[in-house]
């Protein structure tokens, strides 16, 4: 197994250092130059609201998608956790899309809220497991194409998940006429362009490895972000604790205030995903708050950001500068990384952490 890893520790350091090819993979099957193609058409101009159903790391794609579906195709969209949707009996109608995002597609309480829907709304799958039961149960099941994931915390099935669903974003948008041609060619180029960037991300990894170190010590960390940011604060803090055993919250930005904040003292670092958008001078202030009261910020952001609000901080990670839409995707690598190191320097199992599992074929 050591050469199935490719030179690499763990199975986690190899499926996070795949992640440039196995996106660019993604992005070449669904996307031509000015088109976005499905293996069966889903025509959005007939759907009128989204439901994104998922467990885990699956359901922070989802609620990240949220912020493209809405944003850019001016489409409503639910998202819930499968244990609490499938018992809940909600209203689904003709007009509903339905979208299941999982790896295995195997994930019992999502296949079971699959199967509340199906005969109620259409029903497409997001999955990396193209004969799993998930997939044959849809009308259209979308493969992510990330290639077999054996570490259990989730890394490059993440981002492909994300890919995919921003493409189907921005097909819904297209469908709706809420994009203009030209903008939608310049979002595939955009989309194009993030592997380049993705391989500039990983090469932050000594940075990351030596703020990770810093990390291990930690009793609680905090993961901030806001927007289409703080979906992937809850990822960045599930990633950690799943397998380096440190508690890990997180939060919207704008929440902090309204209790995290009685929890931040010198012991308690903040991570701050926080790229430069029209956001970033909120996330800076509730930054300082955290400051303020001796928290250790680390500030995960671009060369602009690092410039504006690096100075302070007890350390800043410099990602790429990024297209504003896709830094979530981005922005992944540097929470896979830390979780990562952070867990190397615990000496905890990486690639099988307790009492987890990859797939959860129970309820
Ligand atoms: C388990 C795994 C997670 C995964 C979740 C959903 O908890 O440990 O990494 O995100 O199941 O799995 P799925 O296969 O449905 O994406």
């Amino acid at each position: 197994t050591q050469l199935e890893k490719g030179g690499h520790r763990h199975w986690m350091s190899k499926e996070i250092a795949e992640q440039p090819g196995v996106l660019a993979d993604a992005i070449a099957h669904y996307a031509s130059e000015d088109a976005i193609k499905l293996p069966q058409d889903i025509d959005f101009s007939g759907i009128d609201r989204v439901v994104m159903i998922a467990c885990g790391t699956a359901f922070y794609a989802c609620q990240t998608a949220k912020y493209w579906f809405e944003k850019i195709a001016r489409l409503p969209v639910e998202v819930d956790i499968a244990s609490e949707f499938r018992y809940r009996e909600p209203p689904i109608g003709p007009n509903t899309l339905a979208v299941f995002v999982s790896q295995s597609g195997e994930t019992a309480d999502t296949l079971a809220a699959l199967r509340y829907c199906a005969g109620k709304a259409r029903i497409a799958s997001v999955v990396n497991v193209s004969e799993s039961s998930i997939a044959r149960e849809s009308d259209i099941a979308l493969p992510i194409l990330a290639g077999t994931e054996i570490g259990v915390a989730s890394t490059k099935a993440f981002t492909c998940q994300l890919t995919v669903l921003h493409l189907l974003a921005l097909k819904a948008a297209r469908d709706r006429g809420q994009i203009e041609p030209a903008i939608f060619g310049e979002m595939l180029r955009d989309l194009r362009a993030l592997p380049g960037l993705i391989n500039q991300a990983l090469a932050v990894g000594p940075d990351i490895r030596e703020t990770a170190f810093a990390l291990s010590e930690a009793e609680d960390i905090l993961f901030l972000g806001r927007g289409q940011m703080y979906p992937l604060a809850l990822e960045g803090a599930l990633k950690l604790k799943e397998i380096s055993y440190i508690h890990a919250e997180g939060y919207a930005s704008g929440e902090l205030k309204h209790g995290p904040i009685a929890l931040i003292d010198d012991s308690v670092p903040v991570i701050v995903m926080a790229p430069t958008d029209e956001l970033f001078d909120k996330t800076v202030s509730n930054m300082q708050e955290v400051m303020a009261r001796h928290g250790r910020i680390v500030l995960v952001t671009d060369a602009d950001g690092a410039a504006t609000a690096g100075n302070d901080t007890w350390r800043v990670l410099t990602m790429p500068t990024a297209p504003s839409q896709l830094a979530p995707i981005l922005y992944a690598i540097p929470a896979q990384l830390l979780a990562y190191h952070t867990a190397i320097a615990k000496g905890t199992d990486v690639d099988q952490p307790r009492n987890l599992a990859k797939s959860v074929t129970v309820e």
